[in-house]
């Protein structure tokens, strides 16, 4: 591993997107490293960003972290702080920095802020302590943060493999932004932070009864996931996102103790999105670990979905995705 010379270190700026998984991560085989008990296959959100500025200050006593404007001292600090002591390992350094980091979207809601806070945090800091790292290096120190973030690294449509160690597991692209024309509905019901967070919802994934079952079906998913996105397999891609964001779900319900994420209108609303698609209209939906609701289109159809969703009594507002590139520098 390459050390960085500390006359090396210079502020640094990383954009990255949250990411919207079709075969989920819920549950880790080692919480420390995050390392899963199954792989996942997402795809990058474009127009939602973290952006995220580190500048090494030799001057320093401590880091120090503002998110969204607001100087923070609490969980979300060490959290970042942490993460930074991993980068200074790697780096040879001992110089702490100062971290600045704002979201375009609402934090917390089921829409994945630490994917694209933990792989834009990565890729800035990793530069601002001056490592040089291939994409697979960063995606695997990204997950130290946040194991979605490792998703958020590549381009595009991205699968992130389980492996046995730190350096094993890391997510790479299997197609480009532009190989299909998706989009995400992000329709928003709650803006509130979540209860409880998915690093200790991961934890209880063990609790359930239904855990092993899903452990075991998780590689067909995979497979059939990765070859409806080669294709652009609609149908298949829809039914095989659905079936694993139910079954993450009923894992959750059925854990000690029980996480309920969804509310009775996400539920409707699964409903619906399942009418839709019998009629013919190309939608499919998936739930994160919280109660919106990420609809899946084909750009044909999102239109169409769109109007709809926005009709419904109780939305909030839904924001519009497509698939994107991975974390950059800027
Ligand atoms: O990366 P984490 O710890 O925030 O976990 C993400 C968990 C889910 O969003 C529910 C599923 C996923 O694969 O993104």
């Amino acid at each position: 591993m390459a050390k960085s010379h500390p006359a090396n270190l210079k502020p640094a700026t990383a954009l990255a997107h949250p990411n919207i998984a079709f075969i989920k991560y819920w549950g880790n085989r080692d919480d420390a490293l995050r390392l899963p008990l199954t792989g996942s296959i997402s795809m990058n959100l474009s127009g939602l960003e973290t952006i995220t500025t580190v500048v090494p200050d030799r001057r320093l006593k401590a880091d120090r972290l503002t998110l969204g404007g607001v100087s923070q001292t609490g969980a979300a600090f060490e959290r970042v702080s942490r993460f930074l002591d991993q980068v200074r390992r790697l780096a040879n350094s001992v110089v702490f920095a100062r971290v600045t980091s704002a979201n375009n979207f609402p934090a917390g809601a089921g829409i994945a802020s630490s994917a694209s806070a933990f792989a834009a945090l990565a890729l800035a800091a990793s530069k601002a302590y001056a490592l040089d790292l291939p994409e697979a290096s960063l995606s695997s120190l990204a997950r130290l943060g946040s194991g979605s973030a490792s998703r958020s690294i590549p381009d595009g449509f991205v699968e992130w493999k389980p492996g046995e160690t730190h350096a094993e597991s890391y997510a790479w692209s299997i197609a480009p932004p532009e190989h299909w024309e998706l989009v995400d509905l992000i329709v928003i019901l709650d803006q509130t932070h979540k209860i409880t967070g998915s690093s200790d919802g991961h934890k209880l994934a063990h609790t359930s009864p239904l855990n092993a079952e899903r452990i075991a079906a998780v590689p067909g998913r995979l497979d059939v996931c990765r070859q409806a996105i080669l294709q652009c397999d609609f149908q298949a891609l829809a039914e095989v996102t659905e079936a694993d964001s139910e079954h993450m779900h009923a894992v959750m319900r059925t854990s000690t103790p029980s996480l309920i994420y969804q509310t009775k209108l996400t539920l409707d609303i699964l409903a619906q999105i399942k009418s839709w698609r019998d009629q013919g209209c190309a939608v499919c939906a998936t739930v994160d670990a919280g109660p919106n609701v990420h609809v899946i289109a084909e750009k044909k159809d999102g239109q169409k979905a769109l109007s709809r969703l926005r009709q419904i009594e109780g939305v909030l507002d839904v924001l519009v995705s497509a698939p994107s590139p991975g974390a950059r520098l800027i």
